[in-house]
């Protein structure tokens, strides 16, 4: 049985070190990314090497040095135990992606979200997935769907790389393409248009709700991530069911899930709306 992260530490860390230890990692691969609070600045290699003892699997222990930021998300981390890489590669419902997270956005957390997004993919149907950084939503698709072509959008250009990498990983270059740039910009010179837009930018997916309309057939389906504040679902609805009208288009239907908090008082949410 594995020992606790608590138990490994007992004895080494005093009791009230112990109160602020945070137990829980993301694992990411064969990375272990965790949370060391400043109060044990002091104790994080020893804190890194009980992870390591806690999980075989793991070979690298990293702990965030900062909040995701600007543009690609991205967050800084600093390993405190274990070999010294930050790539890894990490298999999420048999779909391999490797992956930098410092240098490109990538939650392990999300993978069902991504698996119950795919399973609603129809064969036939063209998806594009808007912010798609190193494809995991693409070749989550491409695995569990019988999908006619898959399109990832992404401006990060070391995601972008990785995604490259990913493609060729799971040998899906037939039927996934993925470009570098800003959606603003990649998706008019496409010249496309889907039955399914999937945009995983909570941040700011609603600013680019109009450009996503004009490329979305008639009775196509976008999934629109977004933070919600607690409580307020119908403003998002109506954000959302504004920024149709605007286009000319009308919501048929949709339905909220919630996949993740991100802060007290705020979740995560995907509004899957059907498109008249
Ligand atoms: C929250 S992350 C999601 C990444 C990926 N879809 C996933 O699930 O792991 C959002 C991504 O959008 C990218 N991004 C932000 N603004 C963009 C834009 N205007 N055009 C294209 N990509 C953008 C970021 O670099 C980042 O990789």
């Amino acid at each position: 049985m594995r020992m606790k992260l608590k138990d490994l530490l007992r004895g080494t860390l005093s009791d009230s070190e112990l109160d602020y230890l945070i137990q829980s990692y993301d694992l990411v691969g064969d990375m272990a990314i965790t949370i060391i609070p400043p109060e044990l600045s002091h104790r994080q290699r020893l804190i890194g090497e009980a992870i390591l003892a806690t999980n075989k699997r793991i070979k690298v222990v990293a702990k965030r040095d900062g909040l995701h930021h600007g543009e690609f998300r991205t967050i800084p981390l600093k390993i405190v135990a274990g070999e010294q890489r930050k790539e890894t590669l990490h298999v999420e419902f048999g779909v391999r992606l490797l992956v930098n997270p410092e240098q490109v956005y990538f939650s392990v957390r999300s993978g069902s979200e991504r698996k119950r997004v795919a399973d609603l993919v129809l064969p036939g149907e063209d998806v594009l997935v808007m912010f798609s950084g190193v494809a995991p939503y693409p070749l989550m698709v491409n695995r569990f769907s019988r999908a006619a072509s898959i399109v990832g959008i992404e401006s990060n250009p070391l995601a972008h790389g990785y995604a490259l990498r990913n493609l060729k990983l799971n040998r899906a270059e037939d039927r996934v393409s993925v470009f570098c740039g800003d959606v603003a910009e990649v998706l008019p010179r496409l010249e496309g248009s889907y039955h399914r837009i999937i945009m995983p930018l909570p941040t700011a997916s609603l600013e680019y709700l109009p450009l996503a309309l004009n490329s979305l057939r008639s009775g196509g389906t976008i999934h629109l991530y977004y933070f919600r504040p607690t409580g307020s679902v119908n403003n998002s609805l109506l954000a959302i069911d504004n920024a149709c009208r605007t286009a000319g288009r009308k919501v048929a239907h949709s339905t909220e899930t919630t996949c993740g908090h991100t802060s007290p008082g705020t979740s995560r949410s995907c509004f899957d709306c059907l498109i008249e």
